[in-house]
């Protein structure tokens, strides 16, 4: 089967791999229609993580099921699911509790926990910018959607990973109906999360970057934009709340943060949110960092390279600000979030710019990579469907 696979820093080329196949009597196969590139891909696609040249990317993942082991009772071959990034098993101690994004049995490392498609450190499992993926715990992991599916599949597609994710982020930040809530970062995530507190009733939301094309996606739902190389989002957040700052907070950038010029700063948008949001405000941080970054010390420090991260944290302290971080539950919200889909009060492919083959990947990674102006989000079809 043809598969993108990640050759090394800034090289992804589209190849024949082995076919996935059914593994485990719990695993089913899905043929993959729609396939997300994420910022996450692009921290692996830079080199600036472990992942390994040979395999394959892609953790957001829709499709239709075409084959199921003998232990799976629920789902049906013909149907189509959306995949949570997260593989999870359901029954270890941390899948109990509903945290599946740390879920100990399918990370085969034992001082790790969590797993995902196509991901680093995050287990050996093949991702699904391919044609077929392998899903283990089919029962468990997949989501079933109803019959417009193959119709939306471009708003299905974004419950794999970005929109839960945005959610997670407003969550953690306990973004509640009337509050004022600042997003760094309005690339896919940050959209999400801003569309999540406005979902969610928050009674103004501003968002942060310097990419004027996706600020404008941002005002166009309802958000407050601000340009990074224009303005700085604390003094704009306390301007306009008596000086007491935000409510609350959420990171959607991540450790390559960096300043309008491209100069990297990891501490950059965690400051600027320690700042900007109040005393006793919460921040959710869903951008990922890293305690291993290979690309570190060229650019930003020694320090940085090992996941040390200078944050203002006498500022937090004495604020008494909360702060939540990691990998997003899908699940938690992956079902809800498909039924404000069903709904109609959803659209979350409002961000898509792009929707190209999987024979397209190589110049879709490149493109949106260097973000450049339009690229907003790249949905790739490997089914032709394109
Ligand atoms: N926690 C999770 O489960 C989870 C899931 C998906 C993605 N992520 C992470 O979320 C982050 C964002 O993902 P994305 O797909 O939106 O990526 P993206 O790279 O497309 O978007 C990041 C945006 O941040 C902006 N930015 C950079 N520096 C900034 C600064 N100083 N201030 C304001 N904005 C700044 C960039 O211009 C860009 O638009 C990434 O780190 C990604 O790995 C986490
Ligand atoms: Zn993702
Ligand atoms: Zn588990």
């Amino acid at each position: 089967m043809k598969a993108a696979v990640y050759e090394g820093p800034r090289t992804v080329s589209v190849k024949d791999v082995p076919d996935a196949r059914i593994e485990h009597p719990c695993d089913i196969l899905v043929r993959i229609t729609t396939t997300n590139i994420c910022g996450s891909d692009l921290h692996m696609y830079e080199g600036r993580t472990s992942f390994e040249t040979g395999r394959t990317l892609g953790h957001e993942n829709l499709g239709q099921v075409v084959e199921v082991g003998s232990a799976v009772s629920k789902v049906k071959v013909g149907e189509y699911v959306v995949l949570p990034f997260n593989i999870a098993c359901g029954f270890c101690k941390q899948c109990e509790k509903g945290l599946t994004n740390y879920c100990l049995t399918m990370q085969p490392e034992p001082a790790l926990a969590g797993a995902a498609y196509g991901f680093a450190e995050m287990g050996p499992y093949e991702g699904g910018q391919a044609e077929f993926l392998r899903v283990p715990y089919g029962d468990f992991n997949a989501l079933r959607l109803g019959e417009d599916a193959a119709e939306r599949q471009v708003d299905y597609v974004m419950l794999a990973d970005i929109f839960p994710t945005g959610y997670h982020a407003t969550e953690m930040a306990d973004v509640q109906p009337g509050d004022q809530t600042l997003v760094y970062g309005a690339g896919p995530v940050g959209l999400m999360a801003a569309y999540s507190a406005i979902l969610k009733g928050a009674g103004r939301v501003w968002v942060a970057d310097h990419h004027p094309d996706r600020l404008r996606l941002a005002e166009e739902m309802g958000a407050i934009p601000i340009n990074i190389r224009e303005e700085d989002p604390a003094e704009v957040v306390k301007e306009a709340t008596l000086g007491l700052g935000a409510d609350n907070g959420c990171e959607c950038v991540g450790y390559q943060a960096h300043d309008p010029r491209g100069k990297e700063d990891a501490s950059l948008t965690l400051n600027g949110l320690i700042d900007a949001v109040r005393f006793t405000g919460s921040l959710g941080v869903v951008g990922v960092f890293l305690p291993e970054d290979p690309g570190g010390a060229a650019t930003q420090n020694e320090m940085e390279a090992h996941g040390k991260v200078p944050i203002d944290f006498g500022t937090m302290w004495f604020k008494g600000q909360k702060v939540g971080t990691g990998q997003a539950p899908v699940k938690r919200y992956n079902r809800a979030l498909r039924d404000l889909i069903v709904s109609g009060r959803a659209e979350p492919s409002f961000i898509v710019s792009h929707e190209l083959d999987l024979s397209e990947a190589p110049s879709a990674y490149a493109h949106f990579d260097n973000r450049d102006d339009g690229w907003t989000k790249v949905v790739l079809h490997p089914d032709g469907s394109s």
